[in-house]
């Protein structure tokens, strides 16, 4: 099934080489369907699935090789075995147990804590890092007490005119505000990629560290039972077909003002072809600079011209002389609540077949070269601090950047998101990705299932 469709759309890529002028659009080939969907991350690929359920068409356009965007699988030669070091865990919901049954895939329930050993230690110089404050309970309690000052927080940007000012500190000042000084150590090991997080504007951090993260830190989270999040979108792959255009990027797109129609020119491995679509979904970040091809308009290019990005870097290694079973936390004796300063590795944690995960962030873009050059060189304090480490040597890199999208305070208070949120069905364009809501999967589910039950049933 899926060769042949891939010869016929192979045949159509050779007819059609742009998007025609108007007067030519009669008797040419188009991939028609009523959504086009840009991007096959988590939030596209769940868009598809669930407006597939809804009888409606779909394709999706996806850059890469394969679906699940952060979601990162290894397979270690060695073992044959899975080995994940983008996203590893999920909220137990029931939206998240209804997705992974729709395609069979069991689910088991994993603690945060693990039992590997916890070192805290420098990595500009491998000192060790004492423990952090204590009154991590209390501090979580009284967090969850903010958050749920806020319960639309919860879904989307839908927030209140005026937004409440504490919202708009840097989460620094509002963590001094309502002493929740205990509870950074954790919030800082869960919300990684954020740039300083200390700077960092509290909304996002609540929306990042939201009660069903708190909830999972209590009750556990899940995974596949295979240890593999990519039979989520190997799955998904599946089911799609033809409908999932892979290595693909839209490059042009046109639509004529008294047609319901969409046209995207998509070039796909040397082809190009002509999508037509009612619809169409950006799931990927709404930076301008990433939706050239979609000719923004003004109104779309002055919200998308204000995020500012931070960047965040996956990599799996071999790290000879690394003790087992064991997590280095990487933090700091003379900062504030002893946080690295960034760019900074997060966590050296320990994945099956002696391989190592390292987590990396920064405020600013950094080349493959500099993030690999910077992590071993961290990783080599750690002889100071008595391991008998050697060079890092990398099996695996994935690039999460743009990270974080961000508006400022005065954007946020001046109401930013409204205008956002005001451009979902504009020019019959709708935005999904995690910058509409929060980067955490259960959470863009949740934010698409609003999405699509208010707009597309
Ligand atoms: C995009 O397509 C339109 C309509 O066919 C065409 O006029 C325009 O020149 C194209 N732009 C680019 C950059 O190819
Ligand atoms: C989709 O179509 C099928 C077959 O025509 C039908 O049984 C089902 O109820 C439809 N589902 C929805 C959500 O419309
Ligand atoms: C993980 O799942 C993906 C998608 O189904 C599959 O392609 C890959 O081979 C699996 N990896 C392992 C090691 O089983
Ligand atoms: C899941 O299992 C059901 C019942 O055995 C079956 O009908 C369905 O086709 C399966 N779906 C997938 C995606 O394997
Ligand atoms: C730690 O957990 C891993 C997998 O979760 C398991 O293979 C290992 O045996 C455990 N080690 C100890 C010391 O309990
Ligand atoms: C802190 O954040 C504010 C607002 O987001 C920004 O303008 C400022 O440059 C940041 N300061 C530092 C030191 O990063």
């Amino acid at each position: 099934m899926r060769s042949i469709s891939a010869l016929v759309l192979a045949a159509i890529s050779i007819a059609v080489a742009s998007i025609p002028p108007k007067n030519d659009l009669k008797h040419q080939h188009f991939i028609t369907r009523d959504v086009a969907i840009i991007g096959g991350g988590s939030a596209g690929t769940y868009a598809a699935i669930r407006l597939r359920q809804m009888n409606q068409s779909v394709v999706v356009i996806e850059k890469e090789d394969n679906l699940g965007g952060h979601v990162d699988t290894y397979t270690d030669p060695a073992t044959g075995a899975a080995v994940d070091f983008g996203v590893l865990v999920y909220e137990d919901l029931p939206l998240v147990r209804s997705y992974f049954g729709h395609f069979n895939i069991t689910l088991v329930k994993v603690a945060v804590a693990g039992n590997a050993t916890q070192v805290r230690a420098d990595l500009r110089t491998g000192t060790l890092v004492g423990p952090p404050p204590g009154g991590m309970l209390l501090a979580l309690l009284r967090y969850t007490a903010q958050l749920t000052r806020y319960p639309w927080l919860n879904t989307g940007f839908n927030l209140p005119d005026p937004v409440p000012e504490d919202l708009l500190l840097p989460f620094g000042e509002f963590i001094r505000k309502h002493q929740l000084d205990g509870a950074v150590d954790i919030i800082a090991q869960f919300n990684q990629g954020v740039g300083d997080i200390l700077n960092q504007t509290t909304i996002y951090m609540l929306k990042y560290f939201g009660l069903d993260v708190v909830q999972g830190l209590a009750t556990g989270f899940v995974q596949a039972a295979s240890h593999n999040n990519s039979e989520l979108y190997g799955a998904a792959e599946r089911e799609l077909g033809p409908d999932a255009l892979l290595n693909s990027q839209v490059v042009n797109t046109s639509s004529y003002g008294d047609e319901p129609w969409t046209y995207l020119e998509v070039a796909s491995g040397g082809g190009v072809r002509i999508v037509r679509a009612r619809r169409v979904i950006v799931a990927i970040p709404p930076k301008s600079d990433l939706l050239q091809a979609l000719n923004p308009d003004e109104r779309e290019r002055r919200l998308f011209d204000q995020f500012q990005n931070t960047c965040y870097y996956a990599t799996l290694a071999k790290i000879p002389g690394f003790p087992p079973n064991t997590m280095v936390v990487n933090r700091a004796n003379e900062t504030p609540y002893q946080l690295p300063p960034q760019p900074s590795i997060y966590l050296l944690s320990p994945k099956p077949g002696h391989l190592t995960s390292i987590l990396y962030g920064s405020e600013t873009p950094m080349t493959e070269a500099q993030v690999k050059q910077d992590i071993t060189q961290r990783v080599l304090t750690l002889r100071n601090a008595g391991m008998p480490v050697d060079p890092p040597q990398f099996v695996a890199y994935s690039n999460h950047t743009p990270f974080l999208l961000t508006v400022s305070p005065d954007a946020i208070r001046n109401g930013f998101y409204d205008e956002l949120n005001d451009l979902q069905g504009h020019r019959r364009r709708y935005y999904m990705s995690a910058t509409m809501n929060t980067h955490d999967s259960a959470q863009i589910w949740t934010f698409i299932e609003h999405m699509l039950t208010e707009h597309f049933e």
